[in-house]
């Protein structure tokens, strides 16, 4: 098996990991970018980075219907359950943990994280996540300023990262290409752009910066648009 992705519009992101379906940020409602509806989704586990409505989004209408496992901060996750949040599991950053099919670590991220009503968001986080049976790896690296310390994610061996492009809020292009370069991804897909007037970005030049500066190849979507990985050689 592997990894096939799919972009849903800013940092939404479902992902077929080994033959399991894994949900990033599901912002779906009030995403002018949102190429589903909340009821299309069948995750068995929902990913949130943070605190934030363009992240947390649609989770707890989707994770009430479909029960899936919503893994988040424990300030996130304790939230999401008090909402009516069936199945939740809340971590904090450095750890891992195993879902049956992938295990998940989670990885600091620059940025803020308060939720939509206020309450207080614990820390934001990227993730990594391993697939069992493929030993593939994602690094989701959720709304986040560059940081050195990616040069010690990117010793883990990384097939794909999701990265922010938008600038504003998070890192930009430029300092994308520094973060590809730390990181050492097969493939790096964009995310957090185009959404709203101030993150708009050229992805496609972007694109060229990545080929031309980095080792990596750049994976470009369309919201809607779908990748599978080849498995490493
Ligand atoms: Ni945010
Ligand atoms: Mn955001």
């Amino acid at each position: 098996m592997g990894i096939r992705l799919t972009w849903l519009g800013h940092s939404v992101f479902t992902v077929d990991l080994d033959g399991h379906t894994v949900l990033f940020d599901p912002f779906l409602t009030g995403n002018p970018l949102a190429a589903a509806e909340p009821g299309d989704l069948n995750p068995e586990l929902i990913l949130v980075s943070h605190g934030h409505g363009d992240h947390v989004g649609d989770t707890i209408d989707i994770a009430k219907r479909t029960s899936a496992t919503v893994i988040a901060n424990v300030e996130v996750a304790h939230w999401l359950s008090g909402k009516g949040v069936p199945h939740t599991s809340g971590h904090n950053s450095g750890g891992s943990h195993s879902f049956g099919f992938c295990t998940v670590k989670f990885t600091i991220a620059f940025h803020s994280s308060s939720l939509p009503d206020g309450s207080y968001g614990g820390n934001p986080n990227g993730f990594l996540v391993t697939g069992h049976e493929s030993g593939m790896r994602l690094y989701y690296a959720g709304d986040t300023a560059l940081f050195s310390d990616m040069e010690l994610i990117g010793d883990e061996r990384i097939d794909v990262a999701f990265l922010p492009i938008g600038d504003y809020y998070t890192m930009g292009p430029s300092d994308s290409i520094r973060a590809i370069k730390f990181l050492r991804p097969r493939y790096v897909v964009p995310m957090h752009y185009n959404t709203f007037p101030p993150i708009m970005q050229d992805a496609s030049s972007w694109a060229n910066r990545v080929s031309n500066e980095t080792s990596a190849m750049p994976i470009v979507l369309d919201p809607g648009g779908s990748f599978g990985l080849p498995q490493p050689g």
